[in-house]
Parts: structure tokens; sequence; C-alpha cells
């Protein structure tokens, strides 16, 4: 019968067609397999095929439909992995390679591990805790109560919902946390973030860091503090460097100081960063106050101890000659570039 000649001819066909290209290999496929495929027009003259020959009809169709499968799927492996030789061969292996951007450390971040390390070499180690903080920790047990005047020293964020929980204005509502976790001897040095109600200015803004110190343990004294300030300073700043106390008033500290360093940059004969005055103020100190250690849960009568507090921005600000203090927090990497090369 002329259509099983068709059939067999089609089957041949399918199995021997020439594919050279992706182009003919699809044509192939619409041919075969795709949707108006020739295989189905074969197919709907099973009617008029009479009905003992229609089983063996259609298992001729069936072989050419599995034929034109095998040798799509063949040729379409070889195509691609030939297209994936072609691609290998034409990667350039002497070409230089992509230039990965390195970061950089924040100023902020060298100033205060530059002094984590150097209180480390005497003793200290890091403590950090919440900068979300309740009104006792960062003013009541710090001797600072309601209505005291010097709350006003610092402008509160508050957390509206809660007047009682506070953005915390300084660090050392840590020393009020690790005081009630820690038994004395305490040595603890606390980086971290702080926030004040402030205009934005190129002086000052309304978070910057502090990095708190406290010494507590048996017969600590104003010795100890001036010693240790000393050996910071000379470290940090150089060997040279000298420090003057000022007395001072702190609602946790009693006696209280201000400490200034003979400025690092001029030496004392008069500059920019020092007002032509020589001096350059880094912190506030003084000999824990006895009210503060009991708010603690440390015994005054036993205790006594020193604690200190550093403005990070401003001395960072001084020692990379930086101008305004926004610049430390726009993170414009142009900016951030200039200290891929500071080792601390
Ligand atoms: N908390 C003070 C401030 O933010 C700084 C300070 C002064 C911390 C004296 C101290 C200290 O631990 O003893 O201005």
């Amino acid at each position: 019968m002329e259509i099983f000649d068709k059939a067999a001819a089609l089957l041949e066909e399918a199995k021997n067609s020439e594919i050279k290209d992706a182009n003919s290999l699809e044509q192939y496929r619409i041919k075969y397999l795709g949707s108006k495929n020739i295989l189905k027009e074969l197919f709907g003259e099973i009617r008029n095929i009479p009905k003992e020959r229609k089983k063996e009809f259609g298992q001729l169709v069936n072989a050419i439909k599995q034929a034109a499968e095998d040798k799509y799927q063949t040729t379409s492996a070889s195509f691609k992995s030939l297209q994936e030789e072609e691609e290998a061969a034409q990667l350039d292996l002497t070409r230089p390679g992509y230039n990965h951007t390195v970061g950089s450390r924040h100023p902020v971040r060298l100033v205060m591990e530059e002094m984590v390390e150097i209180f480390k070499r005497i003793g200290f180690v890091v403590e950090e805790d919440r900068e979300i903080e309740d009104d006792w920790h960062n003013f009541s047990a710090l001797n600072l109560p309601e209505d005291h005047p010097a709350r006003d020293m610092q402008d509160t964020f508050y957390i509206s919902l809660d007047p009682a929980t506070v953005l915390r204005t300084h660090t050392s509502s840590v020393q009020v946390r690790v005081m009630g976790r820690q038994k004395p001897p305490i040595r603890i040095l606390s980086p971290g973030k702080v926030f004040r109600n402030e205009t934005i200015s190129a002086r000052s803004h309304c978070f910057f860091h502090q990095v708190e110190g406290l010494y507590i343990d048996k017969d600590v004294s104003f010795a100890d503090l001036l010693q240790t300030l000393q050996f910071f300073a000379s470290e940090f700043f150089g060997p040279d460097t000298k420090i003057k106390v000022r007395p001072s008033f702190f609602p946790f500290t009693e006696p209280s100081a201000e400490v200034d360093v003979s400025c690092f940059l001029c030496h004392g004969e008069g500059c920019n960063v020092c007002k032509h005055t020589g001096w350059v103020e880094i912190l506030g100190c003084g000999i824990v106050d006895p009210k503060v250690l009991e708010n603690s849960g440390i015994d005054p009568n036993e205790y006594s101890g020193f604690a200190f507090g550093v403005g990070v921005e401003r001395i960072a600000l001084m020692k990379y000659g930086v101008k305004d203090i926004r610049t430390l927090s726009e993170n414009d990497v142009r900016f951030l570039d200039h200290f891929k090369s500071v080792v601390v």
C-alpha cells in the first residue's frame, strides 16, 4: 500500500537526514516533533487502512517518532558540546584578572581598636552592652536622679512609647551593667555608640562613639587612675606625651577630672588642632562615687575604683586631620578609601 511506502520512506528520512547546524536542527524538530508534525498528518490516514493492518501501521508511525526523538537528542547534545568547546577555545588565559575592591577599616573603628589593644596590655577586657537602655542604668544608678539638673547636660532621645527607655547618652551605663553582673576585681573597656539630641554640625552629631573604662578593686586610688591614663596617652599619642588633669564635675565620680594631652601635632608649640593652647582635651574621669558602687551592688566599704570616658570621634578627627564630623557617618567610599593603608 502506498501509505506504507510513504511511512517507510519517512522512517529512512528521519534516521538519515543530515543536520548541519542549529537552524536545520530546529527545522527537523518542527517537522517530526513540533505541534503540527508530519506524523500527525500520517496518523490521520489510519482510518483508510484495513483493520488487520492498523496495528502494523501504528507501530511504523511510532518507530518514526522514536527515531526522530533519538536523532534530535543526540544531535542537539553534540551541538551543545561543540559550542562549549568553541567558547572554551575563546578564553584568554593570559588576560589579567578582575580587581577586587579592598575595604578599609573606618577611622572610628581604628581608634577604638587601638585603644582596646593598648588597654588589653594592662589587663583590661572588652565588655559591651545595649544601646537602648533604661533610665536606671543610664541615669539614676549613676547618681542622676529624676529632676537632677545634671540630666540637662545630655539631651536625651526617649523611646516615645516608654519614657523610662532611652537611647543611651553615654557608655557609663555599661559600668552599672557590668558591676551588676561581675564581682571585683573588674577591669573593663566598653567601646560603643551613644546618642544625644543635638543639632548636627561640623563639630557635633546626634550619635557618636565613646570608650568607657572601669577599674574596681580593693584600694584603687586616684594615683592608679593617673598612671593608667599616662600609660594610655604615651602609647596612643607618642612617648613624649604629657597629661594635664583639671578638676571637673561628673555626678558619678568624686573627685572628677578632665584630662588634656599635650598636642601630638605641634608638641606644645601651638597649632590649629590645639587651638594654639598646646593642649587637647580627650576625656573625663574620676573615682567612682560610693553611691554608684552601692547602686550597682558593690560594697563601697570594701572596694573602690576609677572610671573614665573618652569621646572617639574627637580623637579620630584630630588624629587623621578630618575637619567635619559628618564625614565620619556619611560612608562615602572615597573618604573611607584614605584609610586602606592604616595599620594598627
Ligand atoms: N559619661 C561622661 C560623658 O558622656 C564621660 C565620663 C566622665 C565618663 C567621667 C566617666 C567618668 O566614666 O568617670 O560626658
